[in-house]
């Protein structure tokens, strides 16, 4: 397991699901964990399972589409627990329509979470990391974002926009030394997102995840702990050579 003791990461959108798994795992690897979200009683109970690893752990709470709360929470966390050495651009939404039918509000919602969100916190983050040299990004794009699929393609459109986004700040960063890569997970259950989904898949006839699945090379879903393991690479310095990169963590559902 690659070694984070004495560094800091903040992980958004980590009160629940791969989020939180991965504020878990960050932890488990030795890092002390900031954790921005708007839910705020699921968030304190993250906290509480960080500092039981023997981490310190703080709560901020703001919307990521929101860029000076963005920044309001990022100082607070500094305050916490020290300059940010790992950002986690988690936080996300998927409003499931077919792209005709889709409405203004929530195509304009999903982006300016899913993709304004993952800019600000480069934006309020990075300059930090530049100053000391170091640091690690890693933003959640997803296989659609490489791909397409009925229904998902505001979401898709979105992960395309962060695939995009990790490429340019990569080079963008990189001289500095600070490193920006993306994870494109698949089909990920114990989440609200994917619990969400399977309720909405099955008003429309479409077989939930699980079914889906067992057609897959691995044949299962993944778990927020097999995402949390790459993030858990990315970040640390065992991934030293790598930025730029988009890598697909979906059980053989998408090769490219
Ligand atoms: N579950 C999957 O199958 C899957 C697949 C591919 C990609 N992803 C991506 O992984 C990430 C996490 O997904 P998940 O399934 O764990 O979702 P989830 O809905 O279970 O958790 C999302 C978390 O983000 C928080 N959040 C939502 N909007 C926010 C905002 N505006 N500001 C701050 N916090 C906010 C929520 O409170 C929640 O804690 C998302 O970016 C999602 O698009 C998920």
């Amino acid at each position: 397991m690659s070694d984070l003791s004495g560094r800091v990461a903040l992980v958004t959108g980590a009160a629940v699901g791969i989020g939180r798994g991965i504020a878990l795992r960050l932890a488990e690897q030795g890092a002390d964990v900031a954790i921005l979200d708007l839910d705020e009683d699921a968030a304190a109970a993250t906290v509480a399972e960080i500092e039981a690893y023997g981490r310190r752990a703080a709560r901020v709470a703001a919307d990521v589409a929101d860029r000076a709360a963005f920044a309001a929470a990022h100082a607070e966390a500094v305050a916490a627990l020290g300059g940010v050495d790992i950002l986690v651009n988690n936080a996300g939404i998927l409003r499931i329509a077919a792209l005709l039918e889709m409405e203004s509000e929530d195509w304009r919602r999903q982006f300016a979470v899913n993709v304004d969100g993952v800019l600000h916190g480069a934006q309020v983050v990075a300059p930090d990391m530049l100053a000391r040299g170091r640091g690690s990004i890693v933003n959640m794009a997803s296989w659609v974002g490489k791909s397409a699929m009925v229904d998902y393609g505001g979401y898709g459109a979105t992960k395309a926009a962060v695939i995009s986004l990790t490429r340019t700040l990569a080079m963008e960063l990189g001289s500095g030394g600070v490193r920006v890569n993306a994870i494109c997970p698949g089909t990920i259950v114990e989440t609200r997102m994917r619990d969400a989904a399977d309720q909405e898949n099955a008003r429309r006839g479409v077989p939930s995840a699980a079914e889906r699945c067992a057609a897959l090379p691995l044949g299962r879903p993944g778990l927020p702990d097999d995402i949390a393991k790459l993030a858990g690479f990315l970040a640390s310095d065992d991934s030293a050579y790598m930025t730029g990169q988009a890598i697909n963590v979906t059980g053989g559902l998408w090769m490219t």
